[in-house]
């Protein structure tokens, strides 16, 4: 992809500016954190189509955060902690979902909590043991990897994936994630097209993709209280290289991509442009 062709202005706004470098970033490759399907919808719908095809709710200044949804009566608590929620002799395509938390200023949050339970291929849960259930936590980067199979359908809804996120110390968000052209979409009342993922075929079944937006403020060009004290070599305004060295807040990092600083790109904040050396 052209990523000059789809990056506003850098001078209208530093937050969109930020957004727009990291998922260039992503899609050229540069800091992709996941082998085969690490990068987020949009990088992916960019490379292939070299049009922005946005049908998650994304991340942008002022976007209202991801909405809720009811719980429905087949949460379990204390899932296993897996990635992988495959089991021999569970029957079902494939899917594998991935994406980033964010908070409300497009900020990656890692440590999030995100305990996912879904039907198996027949529509039926798992409501004595945990089969198809689990929880997992976000990477340093906000990013997170699902493998599971495509949920069956039962009576009164639509297909479906049900989840609950929580940053740390921050409320828990309890939603469901939606599967595009299902007949059911049309007709299920709790159906929310915010929701929707993008998916497509790919991985031996299906690749989805979803991104949150977590109602957890943020501060997009200072850093959280709970950053480390500004101190190294690191500078607004300055041109890095691809592989420049930088110390910020007591730690070195390696420039993934070439880019002058600007604030809110913090090497912390920036995963896409910087990597913990
Ligand atoms: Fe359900």
């Amino acid at each position: 992809m052209d990523s000059q062709t789809n990056s506003p202005d850098p001078s209208r706004s530093p937050l969109v500016s930020r957004k727009t470098v990291l998922r260039a970033a992503l899609a050229a490759g540069a800091a992709v954190p996941l082998a085969m399907t690490g990068a987020p919808a949009l990088a992916r719908t960019f490379a292939e189509t070299g049009t922005p095809v946005e049908v998650t709710p994304a991340c942008d200044d002022g976007d209202d955060p991801t909405p809720s949804q009811i719980e429905g009566p087949y949460f379990k608590p204390n899932s296993p902690q897996r990635t992988s929620l495959l089991e021999a002799g569970t029957p079902g395509t494939r899917l594998t979902l991935t994406g980033y938390v964010f908070g409300l200023a497009c900020r990656p949050i890692s440590g999030a909590l995100m305990d996912f339970w879904q039907a198996d291929t027949n529509g039926a849960y798992d409501n004595t043991g945990f089969r198809f259930r689990g929880h997992q936590y976000t990477a340093s980067n906000g990013s997170f990897t699902l493998t599971t199979i495509v949920p069956g359908l039962y009576p009164g809804r639509t297909r479906h994936l049900h989840v609950k996120v929580q940053a740390p110390g921050r409320p828990v968000l309890t939603t469901q994630l939606y599967f595009p052209n299902e007949p059911r979409n049309n007709t299920d009342s709790i159906y929310d097209p915010r929701l929707l993922m993008a998916v497509r075929d790919g991985g031996g079944g299906r690749e989805a993709s979803f991104d949150f937006v977590l109602d957890v403020p943020q501060d997009p060009g200072g850093g959280d209280p709970s950053d480390p004290p500004t101190g190294g070599t690191w500078a607004v305004g300055t041109t890095y290289g691809t592989g420049a060295t930088v110390a910020y807040g007591g730690r070195t990092y390696r420039c993934l991509q070439g880019h002058t600083a600007q604030p809110g790109w913090e090497p912390p904040n920036a995963p896409a442009l910087w990597q913990l050396v």
